[in-house]
């Protein structure tokens, strides 16, 4: 049973469908009381029989509303073994036009939110890691895990970047609040992890992005080092890895899926050597030295 908030949103909603898909029933949680069912009866389509919860009206803000959610998934699904702690605000703003309360707000929504996301679901996730039987002795056994969370951060804080201070310092202590679970309650078999998803295809930003400046996008991709951007699917894929019996050990992590594209950040080293170009056109550096003896 997966607990997801943020469900309606594209990556999370596209983790669910693929857990859905696995055999998971899962319960969908969003402020948006329509977009919220709209998307888990899309999500349910993945496998018949599936039961996938819409608990719309719910802002993660609301310590107390959450609990109830939680309560009531754990009631109408029998437990809950996951948790995605997906819900995020985001909007583009430089400091000198984000207003005290616009900082506040997406720290509370990412934050506080992931915080009482955490509270809410404990009870439920302990009692779930006790059950499992996921040792990690035996790869053939069909072992069933549970108790694990996964957060789904970013990468911006990394670097920095501008227009973002408020999410770049949310998803800093995003990251620190998941490792926070990993450490006290990783003695009672639960297991907190980051994904932190690059640019995605699909996304409302980066959708943004590709109809308005063809150009921009283009550039966008190139500065990967995967030439693209990412899919939903990848992060699907990402958290399958982290909830199933190949992510028994993986505890305090942050799963970076973004073709490496943080580690771009700092640019291009400038004059002709542009990237990927220079790499793939095979041209060499005039006045490197050293090298006299070598092979390759
Ligand atoms: N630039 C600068 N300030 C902004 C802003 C923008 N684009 N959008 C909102 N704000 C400010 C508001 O002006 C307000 O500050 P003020 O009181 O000083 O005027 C503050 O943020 C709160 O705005 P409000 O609309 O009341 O908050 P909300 O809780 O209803 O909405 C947001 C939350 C702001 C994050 C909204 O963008 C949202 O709900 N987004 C949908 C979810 C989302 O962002 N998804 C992307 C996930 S990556």
């Amino acid at each position: 049973m997966l607990f997801c908030t943020g469900g309606a949103g594209s990556i999370c909603s596209a983790q669910t469908k693929a857990l859905v898909c696995l055999g998971a029933n899962a319960a969908i949680i969003g402020r948006n009381v329509e977009k919220t069912q709209r998307m888990a009866a899309e999500i349910a389509k993945a496998r018949p029989g599936a039961r996938v919860l819409a608990l719309g009206g719910v802002d993660v803000r609301d310590a107390d509303a959450l609990k109830s959610a939680a309560a009531q998934c754990a009631q109408e699904l029998g437990g809950i073994d996951f948790v995605i702690a997906g819900a995020a605000g985001n909007f583009l703003a430089p400091m000198e036009q984000l207003s005290a309360n616009a900082f506040k707000t997406v720290i509370d929504i990412d934050v506080l939110g992931s915080y009482n996301t955490t509270k809410a679901t404990l009870p439920y996730l302990i009692e779930s890691a006790r059950k499992s039987k996921a040792s990690g002795k035996d790869s053939t056994a069909n072992n069933g895990t549970g108790g694990r969370i996964i957060f789904v951060s970013a990468t911006i804080h990394y670097t920095g970047l501008p227009l973002q201070t408020h999410v770049s310092a949310a998803k800093a202590a995003v990251d620190s609040l998941s490792d926070a679970v990993a450490i006290e309650y990783g003695p009672l078999g639960i297991t907190s992890n980051v994904i932190a998803p690059g640019p995605i295809s699909g996304t409302e930003g980066m959708e943004r992005l590709a109809k308005s400046d063809p150009e921009s996008l283009a550039r966008s991709q190139k500065s990967i080092p995967l030439g693209r951007w990412g899919e939903v699917k990848e992060i699907a894929d990402a958290t399958v890895y982290l909830f199933s019996d190949a992510g028994n050990f993986v505890n305090g992590h942050a799963l970076v899926v973004d073709g490496a594209s943080w580690r771009m950040n700092a640019g291009n080293p400038g004059g002709t050597w542009v990237y990927p170009d220079f790499l793939l056109s095979g041209g060499k550096v005039e006045g490197v030295k050293g090298g006299k003896k070598a092979k390759l």
